[in-house]
């Protein structure tokens, strides 16, 4: 079958919201159409052959930000929290763990959110579930959770907002090696991850000032701006559609709403709309394997994804659970191996690993999220696959959503300060923690 942007429609799309009035959809979708790309083919084709590098184990991928971005958190000082913590991380992991990191947010466009049941029932009242800002609102009232086609405008102009400032901040100065210690947060200043932080900062001002005591320029792009790339789940796939551009340049289909866009473990099926959407669109494609997958299929996705098997097209972003990953990552990492195809093995330690607390929170230990990733790596180490990446869900916020970790957050902190609309976060001190705990892992 041919591919063109819309193919798609002439499959099943798995977790698609109704739209009240499909005309009112179609008339958004057309104004969005004519609006500008939100990010250009060219930075794409870089972002690809940087993961590229990652599949051969040259360079680390840090992809984290919220589970779902609400459109009231699309402030200055949210976003400007959230890619400290990234860079406090990617300083981390680069200077301890002694690799390049490929930073990606899960950002300017995360907006919409698979469910596990499309109705939510409170009491006696059913209402259609909440899907993300970019389908409806979060408040249990009829008027809130009927899906509107406006909030995809409003998506697009609130992903734009975002990535202006992301593009102003990290080439701007903002994201300065020079101004390391600055991104220092001070509620984590005092914590013994602040302190380890410290240390680092202050090395790498040594190595700087070192450079330049030799005569070496400091003018270097690499030392005062860094390349930041955007990411979110292609789910809601109108959007996607209004926001695929044909390069001209090159001739070839991009999605343009981010650089890389991910498969949820929901809308993976071979024959599905999501599937037959993202064959066609040149950009990276992240595909989430959880536990009940089933391997021919995902060999049969990949092939169908990336049939001339090049770089830096597929990263798989597997989510067993730490009791589960032992189970399947093995013969996952065997099976692709053997099939000779190339990937990018990456971990999302979160989706695997929640539970209801005691305290009636969805949230997720930091112990299991760790013993997720050490099982990773060890298990890519025993395969001789590369571990290339982590998959997080974080934020630069002070928030209580996942327990455990040096602050040592237990079930009844939770409440303190539970801001998610939607799967819980690590917060900055957990993610730098994380950071460390898997810079000495890179290393080894
Ligand atoms: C997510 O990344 O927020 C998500 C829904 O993941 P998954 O598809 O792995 O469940
Ligand atoms: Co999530």
């Amino acid at each position: 079958m041919e591919w063109l942007k819309n193919s798609w429609r002439q499959k099943k799309a798995e977790q698609q919201p109704d739209w009240p009035e499909p005309a009112f959809l179609q008339r958004v979708c057309g104004e969005l159409e004519a609006l500008p790309p939100l990010v250009f083919a060219g930075e794409i084709r870089t972002l690809k052959s940087y993961l590229a590098q990652a599949q051969e184990g040259n360079a680390f991928l840090l992809q984290g930000g919220d589970c779902a971005e609400e459109f009231k958190n699309c402030t200055a000082p949210t976003i400007r929290e959230t890619l400290k913590v990234i860079l406090q991380m990617a300083v981390v992991l680069s200077f301890s763990g002694e690799k390049p990191v490929i930073k990606i947010g899960r950002i300017a466009g995360q907006y919409a959110k698979p469910r596990s049941s499309s109705i939510e029932k409170k009491s006696a009242i059913e209402l259609p579930s909440y899907r993300g800002d970019i389908v409806n609102g979060a408040d249990f009232t009829p008027e809130a959770r009927l899906p509107d086609p406006n909030r995809l405008k409003e998506a697009y102009w609130r992903s734009a907002s975002t990535l202006n400032l992301l593009r102003a901040f990290t080439k701007g100065g903002f994201a300065d090696l020079h101004r390391v210690h600055a991104w220092n947060q001070d509620f984590i200043q005092k914590s013994t991850e602040g302190h380890r932080y410290e240390e680092l900062a202050k090395a790498i001002e040594k190595a700087l000032a070192f450079l330049k005591v030799i005569g070496i320029q400091d003018d270097h792009p690499e030392i005062h701006e860094v390349d930041f790339y955007t990411s979110h789940e292609a789910l809601l796939l109108n959007y996607e559609e209004a926001l695929t551009r044909k390069d001209t340049i090159t001739g070839n289909w991009y999605d343009c709403s981010a650089h890389m866009l991910w498969i949820g473990d929901r809308t993976r099926q071979l024959d599905g709309a999501h599937i037959e959407f993202l064959r066609g669109v040149r950009n990276p494609i992240g595909m989430k394997i959880g536990p009940k997958h089933d391997l021919d299929e995902i060999k049969r996705i990949i092939e169908r994804l990336n049939p001339n098997n090049e770089g830096g097209r597929i990263t798989l972003i597997t989510r067993f659970g730490a009791d589960q990953v032992d189970r399947h990552l093995p013969p996952l990492a065997r099976e692709i191996t053997r099939s000779g195809f190339k990937v990018l093995w990456s971990c999302d330690p979160m989706h695997g690993n929640t539970y209801l607390s005691s305290s009636n929170y969805k949230s997720r230990k930091f112990t299991s999220i760790i013993n997720e990733i050490l099982r990773f790596f060890e298990v890519h180490r025993a395969e001789g696959t590369v571990p290339g990446g982590v998959h997080l869900e974080l934020t630069g916020l002070d928030v209580t959503e996942c327990t455990g970790g040096a602050q040592q957050i237990e079930d009844h902190h939770l409440e303190n300060n539970y801001a998610t609309n939607c799967d819980p976060r690590l917060n900055a001190q957990q993610a730098l923690e994380l950071a460390f705990l898997i810079s000495d892992k890179l290393k080894g």
